[in-house]
């Protein structure tokens, strides 16, 4: 999933937007505090725990959770707090003042026994870039999950590479036992938090934001500011109905009521799109299907091969789905989107579209195309083209373009240049993660971060 060998250009908006989203910052910041229980009730389900795994786990299976523990899937064990004065070959341009932050998956504590790289705790690494000079830092992100297990000493939350077959189902019920008897406390969720770039590259967590309690589902980890309206939209989706709900959140940062989105069964939407005037969601069929995985063994969370790739489009600030406008093209499944915009009838979405996905084999190899789609909404027609040969995923834009059409530059950074400017050695190994972008000095504010 590792966008190397194509990179796209990207720049954050310079205005104070996201901050503006936060609320007005740290006054309406919820600090995370959970209250987990100690005591009798958690060693019994521990105990029955450990039978479970003893009994009906199959540690010979050809399962992942290993392969997502070892080589540079592995975790680091420890936090660095900021190291300065890194070595640098060549010479860093005195005018990049900023900080490149990339979020990877970071098991703290020994999982019991699944794991999915999907599952670890969220860390962070820092290269910060000032006056010539660079500094990396690297800090978990202090979410609820993690504050808990670091209280038992040990990890206690149900994970993705637990859910299969009838050992997932058990996994299930001993999350609901710990949640029921308030041994686990989940009224702060299990992920995303807001982090603070400081002022010496150091990461902190502030906290979480539910919008004056208006934000009672999951947000996705990928947000849309539109820069002209300063507006921010956005989505949750869930495994009880509705399965995906949308959000307006206004310049000023109030979370409008939400919008159920009907689709016909529980599936995995990681991200959507805008344009000027629409909203973009995908129903593509990598479904919640729990009763397949207890009857044929496998992950939750399956690819249904029969079932087409739905696109609906929903004028951006209704108010309900009735207007909503479905195109279906062949079967595929979409982590991350580039843009969306309009051209006369046409709402154009470029995108990094993955054949027959497989949760179970995701990797640090990318196998996504970038694919530019178009939704006639005069015919209700809709088609694709291929727009990559090599692999392509963790797209990013211009955010300053965000729903409107702008040139788009993949550029092999192979090819790009033979001399690279300068090179900082990095004091740590930093292990394959997720999203990167860099942190302009300006704009060092609280950052949304799953
Ligand atoms: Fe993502």
């Amino acid at each position: 999933m590792h966008a190397n060998n194509i990179i796209s250009f990207s720049r954050l908006p310079t205005d104070q937007s996201w901050l503006r989203h936060c609320g007005g910052g740290m006054d309406r910041m919820v600090v995370v505090e959970p209250n987990p229980r100690k005591g009798l009730t958690s060693k019994v389900i521990d105990f029955v725990e450990k039978l479970i795994v003893e009994f009906t786990y199959d540690s010979s299976r050809p399962g992942r959770h290993q392969y997502y523990l070892s080589g540079n899937f592995a975790p680091v064990t420890d936090e660095i707090p900021p190291t300065t004065d890194l070595f640098v070959k060549g010479h860093l341009p005195d005018c990049l003042n900023g900080e490149f932050v990339m979020v990877g998956s970071n098991p703290k504590f020994t999982p019991v026994p699944g794991y999915h790289w999907f599952d670890g705790d969220g860390m962070v690494h820092g290269l910060r870039i000032k006056d010539g000079k660079a500094t990396y830092v690297s800090r978990y992100v202090k979410t609820s999950r993690l504050k808990q297990e670091e209280y038992f000493g040990g990890a206690k939350f149900m994970k993705i590479g637990d859910l299969k077959g009838l050992f997932g189902l058990l996994m299930v019920s001993m999350q609901l036992l710990r949640e029921k008897l308030k041994v686990l406390d989940v009224s702060y969720g299990t992920g995303t938090d807001v982090l603070k770039v400081l002022d010496d590259g150091d990461l902190q967590t502030l906290g979480m934001l539910d919008y004056d309690k208006r934000l009672t589902h999951s947000f996705t980890a990928h947000p849309k500011v539109d820069p002209f309206t300063g507006e921010m939209f956005t989505f949750g989706y869930s495994h009880t109905p509705p399965y995906i709900t949308y959000r307006v959140i206004s310049e000023d940062g109030f979370l409008q009521d939400p919008v159920p989105i009907t689709i016909s069964e529980p599936i995995i939407m990681h991200d959507f799109a805008i344009s000027e005037n629409y909203a973009i969601f995908m129903d593509l069929p990598l479904c919640f299907r729990p009763k397949e995985m207890v009857k044929e063994n496998k992950l939750i969370f399956t690819f249904d091969a029969m079932r087409k790739a739905r696109f609906g489009v929903l004028p951006r600030y209704a108010k309900d789905d009735l207007l909503i406008r479905w195109f279906e093209l062949p079967n595929c499944f979409i982590f991350h989107n580039a843009n969306a915009w309009e051209e006369e009838d046409e709402v154009v979405l470029v995108t990094c579209r993955l054949e027959n996905p497989d949760l179970d084999m995701v990797s640090g190899s990318v196998k996504e195309k970038l694919e530019n789609m178009r939704f006639n909404m005069k015919t209700g027609l809709a088609s694709q083209k291929k727009l990559s040969v090599p692999a392509v995923d963790f797209p990013r834009v211009n955010e300053s373009y965000t729903g409107r059409k702008s040139a788009v530059h993949v550029i092999d950074a192979k090819t790009m240049s033979a001399d690279p400017v300068a090179v900082v050695e990095v004091p740590h190994r930093v292990p394959y993660g997720f999203h990167a972008f860099f942190v302009t000095e300006v704009v060092s504010q609280p950052l949304l971060l799953v």
